[in-house]
């Protein structure tokens, strides 16, 4: 019998008939409208693997109503949208789609980074309202990439690759971890600072950590009082990692001089947000790793972990690896 896969959004053809050649699938249909959590317990509760994104909440409670799922495989590399500890509890493996969207991710960052400092969302805004009058000396003024201190709050890969395009622009860079990572430090010329060393010395703050419960408003009243007044705060890992009212009062007050937001608390963000109000904010609606190149890749390197982990296969990137063991020593026992 072909094992029960849901599929929690419409999925391009080339990946969902990879799938289907192997399982019996059932897909919620909309490509921009998430699936009810009424219709996700529904279904999860007759299936063997589950292909979900972000936009999923995959916590206990929905956990404990499916008797037979194998598999939760997540087509992003954060998976702060699944309960992990309940799925191992339950012997149910996660997968996530690291490594295939790092390049494009760091993109983005660098893109918004230089978006936010020299203020080409709002200089277009003010070319299209008819607000350019002339030439003038101190007209939209923004700050230099160039030369300035970057400072990377999480060198994962992400940071890394970020930390390789802000060399390109003679940035000098600092970088917070949990651990040091020498190897990169010789290779990229970073400089591993404390969190205040790198809040005060930065003229560009980057947040690439995961989002965990550590990590839970780790930028918030008091770090934001720490960075220079011509700061720039960057953040395209996960909204909840910056506390969104301590940032607005920060821009309003003059604390920092702009954000560039690719991620918030509540996405998509409400638009009467105050954030949103601000003319020294950038903000884009979570597409760090959209390019069509890198989507397809996250899409197929998920089906893949989807396919490996049904078919008892270790899968290319598992989250909860103790599973596996869990599983095989269930299997001898046998
Ligand atoms: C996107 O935010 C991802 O985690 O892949
Ligand atoms: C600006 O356009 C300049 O020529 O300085």
């Amino acid at each position: 019998m072909k094992p029960k896969v849901y599929i929690t959004r419409k999925l391009p053809e080339e990946v969902v008939s990879r799938i289907r050649e192997v399982c019996e699938i059932r897909m919620w249909e909309e490509e921009e409208v998430p699936v009810p959590r009424f219709v996700l317990e529904n279904e999860i509760a007759k299936i063997d693997g589950l292909y979900c994104l972000l936009t999923e909440t995959i916590d206990r409670t929905l956990l404990e109503k499916a008797p037979k799922l194998k598999v939760v495989s997540n087509m992003a590399v954060g998976y702060n949208n699944i309960e992990v500890s309940a799925a191992t509890d339950r012997g149910i493996l996660v997968t996530n789609t690291p490594g295939v969207l790092t390049e494009t991710t760091a993109d983005l960052t660098f893109a918004l980074l230089m978006a936010t400092a020299r203020r080409i969302v709002e200089s277009s805004g003010f070319l299209r309202s008819g607000q350019w009058k002339t030439w003038s000396p101190m007209l939209l003024t923004g700050q230099d990439i160039h030369g300035a201190t970057l400072g990377i709050i999480g060198l994962g890969r992400i940071g890394e690759a970020l930390a390789r395009r802000a060399k390109g622009f003679d940035m000098r860079l600092l970088y917070h971890n949990r651990s040091r990572k020498p190897d990169a430090e010789n290779r990229l010329g970073l400089e591993y600072t404390d969190m205040e060393t790198l809040l005060r010395e930065s003229d560009f703050v980057c947040v690439m950590t995961p989002y965990t419960p550590e990590t839970h408003n780790l930028i918030g009243k008091a770090q934001l009082a720490l960075m220079k007044k011509n700061a720039v705060l960057i953040n395209t890992a996960r909204g909840g990692i910056v506390n969104e009212d301590d940032l607005y009062e920060a821009l309003k007050k003059g604390t920092i001089w702009a954000a560039g937001l690719d991620v918030f608390e509540q996405e998509p963000i409400p638009l009467n947000h105050p954030l949103l109000t601000l003319p020294n904010v950038v903000t884009l609606p979570h597409i760090g790793s959209a390019s069509v190149k890198t989507r397809l890749k996250m899409a197929h390197l998920a089906a893949d972990n989807l396919l490996q982990a049904l078919s008892g296969q270790r899968p290319a990137h598992p989250v909860n690896p103790e599973v596996l063991k869990q599983n095989r020593s269930l299997a001898l026992r046998q």
